[in-house]
């Protein structure tokens, strides 16, 4: 049977240009593609789950513009339940600049729109949903009372949160700590814990640190190189698995859709990790944030191509 997950968060459209180089301050520089795909990481993060076998709930806000229905009917697509998806009518949808270039690097712009006006009444009309899914997802593109109301609502009933401490402004919202699972990249688990991390070294005192005064288990994402993990069994580096990567929009996105799937269906934190990087992998090989994200099956496939969690990189630390 399938695991139910709960995503609050933003949803965007990603209009995705493809250029030799980033323009210059005060530079036009001409593009040579325009992709405009769906995006947004609560977006992302719920269509990963359901490309992964869940059943998905999504709670957000689009604008009552061009762009905000062809996304509801995106959701549609993918089976992402989008009952709980407002049409705003006073803001327009988030909308995210990428420019993308050949080394597979990429900066993006993002305006958060409609996203900002999610609030706590709304996640109250979902609440229901909320008390009854196996996991929760948040990150911070909506305003933090409204991660906040999630984050309460969670608690009260026992049902596992995993936080994306991602975009990571100056509000935090006030019940962070309550999160079950966090997966903060070097530079947000650097600002969390007020330490400096720049190698492994750092990034597994970080981690401790996170892990014994907010989430149990802390999950720090380190791009191509993996994750480490720190929890109650101790800490670990799970290496991640090299790929030809050409666009790492999403990668973090369907690394955390993965890794809540299978921690809701019961898996060990070290094979939803490993499945996890192999997730993230697998969509840095495809350009665009919705479009990258795997499906089930070819994570198993990749995984076995790779001798499984048997033949995976994990150290001890
Ligand atoms: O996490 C990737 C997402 O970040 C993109 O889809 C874009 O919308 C930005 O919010």
């Amino acid at each position: 049977m399938s695991v139910s997950v709960t995503v609050v968060g933003n949803i965007n459209i990603d209009f995705v240009m493809e250029a030799d180089r980033m323009p210059r301050p005060g530079e036009t520089l001409r593009a040579s593609k325009l992709r405009m795909v769906p995006g947004g990481k609560g977006a992302n993060q719920a269509v990963a789950a359901a490309r992964l076998g869940a059943e998905v709930t999504l709670i957000g806000r689009v604008g009552a513009d061009v762009f905000g229905q062809p996304l509801l009917q995106s959701f549609a697509r993918e089976h992402v339940n989008s009952d709980f998806v407002r049409r705003d009518e006073q803001a327009a949808t988030g909308a995210a600049f990428i420019t993308l270039t050949p080394d597979g690097q990429n900066s993006i712009l993002s305006a958060l729109g409609a996203n900002l006006n999610c609030s706590e009444e709304q996640v109250e009309e979902a609440s229901e949903v909320i008390e009854n899914t196996d996991i929760l997802m948040l990150q911070l593109g909506i305003p933090p009372v409204a991660v906040d109301r999630s984050i309460q609502i969670a608690v009260d009933r026992n049902v596992p949160i995993l936080l994306d401490p991602s975009p990571l402004g100056e509000e935090l919202p006030q019940l962070w700590r309550h999160a079950d699972i966090m997966i903060p990249n070097e530079t947000e688990v650097g600002d969390l814990t007020g330490t400096q991390v720049s190698d492994i070294p750092s990034a597994l005192t970080a981690a401790i640190e996170l892990a014994s005064h907010a989430a149990t288990m802390a999950v720090i994402t380190l791009g191509a190189q993996g994750c480490l993990i720190a929890d109650t069994k101790g800490a670990r580096l799970i290496r991640g698995y090299p790929v030809q990567a050409v666009d790492t929009t999403a990668a973090g996105d369907a690394f955390a859709g993965a890794l809540a799937v299978r921690i809701a269906e019961g898996a060990s934190a070290n094979e939803a990790a490993v499945f996890a990087n192999a997730a993230g992998a697998l969509a840095a090989t495809v350009v665009g944030a919705q479009p990258s994200l795997p499906r089930r099956q070819s994570v198993e496939r990749f995984l076995e191509q790779r001798g499984g969690l048997e033949r995976a990189n994990i150290e001890e630390l």
